[in-house]
């Protein structure tokens, strides 16, 4: 029998009831905060990702669903949609103006990582990013929403951890200081570690494998090489935070398994999650839409992984939210033209029915009913059509009670939400 590609998953009854809450929770959340919604395709040329994340990067490097398709083009499913949002607004011509652009994007994601706890090769994301503003007030803004988002999805026991990458001009002293350090303690490295230090040494400090962690001990950290305005930058932002009551803790050592950051990088952690997994990540990148062939535009945003904020909802929320539709049994031929017709009646009064359409002893559609999980049966036989009401019944509770026809909108009404 087939089954579903490793690493990837069908999404069905509570885990897609949560996603679709949290989707729903979010469109609201963006709209108020003046974030418009962009649907970007999930194939992208290659370079889009090569030039954006890095070639050096294990998403790049590692990580891609990368192709050569009939045409002989050389294409990728996104490893993440910033690259692609920045490729979408240059095409565009979002950035022909000099009005802030605030974009905001839901949508599934792939990369062919290692199987582990909370890590799929095709998993979703809901990312925000604001385009056109350098100052750190963007940062706070843009953070702020996402604390706002996250307060609405009902999430707590979360870290904030920031750090500053500097600017691009500022790296040279850094990288030369850490080679200068790897130089001393290279063997204690894994392989990819070692290719590394030659191509990109930022990157060994993101390598997850445990013995590299412990060889870091003591490593040049990148905050005492910053430039003075990403140092102003800095400090603005975490006065910001401050002002702003959104708890953050430093962390020198964060630096991101993606290219295109300048000053800013964030992580968010959850103890639900543990270290290893992240609830999301973000920064600033003034570089990229330039680097993408637009104009000098910066940037800065954050994406949230979705399958591990549905977990964390779950657990914290259980049942999902939204009641099951009522299930209206019929008795015999002549109630189930009856009930055809007022379920559409209630329906068109914005009720949730289903109905029950085999021809079934009532034992049998009440053992449906209960295994499927509804709430209410409604049983219409012919001695409830000839009185003008019909049998309900509370399946949690095990009540029933007869009411008038004429007044099941009412009391779906208030049974149903
Ligand atoms: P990222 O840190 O690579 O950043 O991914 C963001 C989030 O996506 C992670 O924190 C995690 O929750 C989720 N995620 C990543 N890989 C997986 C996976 N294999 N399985 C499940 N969840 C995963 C970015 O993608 C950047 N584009 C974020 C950004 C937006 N930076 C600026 N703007």
């Amino acid at each position: 029998m087939a089954q579903a590609v490793k690493g990837t998953r069908d999404l069905f009854g509570a885990e897609l009831r949560w996603f679709q809450w949290i989707e729903s929770v979010t469109h609201r959340c963006m709209a108020r905060h003046g974030y418009e919604e962009i649907r970007t395709p999930i194939l992208e040329e290659i370079e889009v990702f090569k030039r954006s994340v890095g070639e050096s990067s294990d998403i790049v490097n590692k990580e891609m669903y990368d192709f050569i398709d009939k045409g002989g083009r050389h294409v990728a499913m996104r490893p993440e949609n910033t690259a692609g949002v920045v490729r979408a607004a240059i095409q565009h011509r979002f950035f022909d103006t000099s009005d802030p652009r605030r974009l905001y994007y839901i949508g599934p994601m792939f990369r062919y990582e290692r199987m582990q706890a909370w890590r799929y090769r095709q998993f979703w994301q809901i990312g925000a990013e604001i385009f056109g503003v350098a100052a750190p007030e963007a940062d706070a803004e843009n953070l702020t929403l996402l604390f706002e988002l996250l307060r609405e999805l009902g999430l707590s026991k979360l870290s904030l951890s920031i750090n500053s990458v500097g600017a691009p001009e500022s790296r040279p002293a850094f990288y030369q200081a850490l080679r200068a350090f790897f130089d001393k303690s290279e063997s204690q490295f894994c392989g990819d570690c070692r290719r590394r230090i030659l191509e990109n040494p930022l990157r060994v400090l993101d390598c997850k494998i445990p013995s590299c962690q412990a060889a870091l001990e003591g490593h040049p950290v990148i905050t005492d090489f910053l430039d003075e305005a990403s140092r102003a930058h800095h400090a603005r932002l975490k006065e910001l935070l401050n002002a702003l009551e959104i708890p953050f803790e430093e962390n020198p050592r964060l630096v991101r398994g993606l290219d295109y950051y300048t000053r800013t990088a964030f992580e968010v952690l959850s103890s639900d999650l543990g270290a290893q997994s992240a609830l999301l990540g973000g920064g600033r990148y003034d570089g990229l839409v330039k680097q993408l062939g637009g104009p000098d535009v910066p940037g800065f945003g954050w994406a949230i992984g979705l399958d591990r904020l549905a977990m964390l909802t779950q657990a914290i929320h259980g049942l999902p939210p939204g009641k099951k539709p009522a299930l209206l049994i019929p008795m015999g031929q002549r109630a189930a033209l009856k009930a055809m017709v007022l379920a559409r009646e209630w329906r068109k009064a914005g009720m949730d029915i289903q109905l029950e359409t085999r021809s079934i002893t009532l034992k049998k559609a009440l053992q449906t009913a209960n295994r499927r999980g509804f709430q209410l049966a409604m049983i219409l036989g012919d001695s409830e059509i000839d009185q003008g009401i019909i049998t309900v019944k509370d399946l949690n509770k095990g009540l029933q009670e007869a009411i008038p026809q004429d007044g099941a909108v009412a009391y779906l009404s208030s049974s149903q939400y």
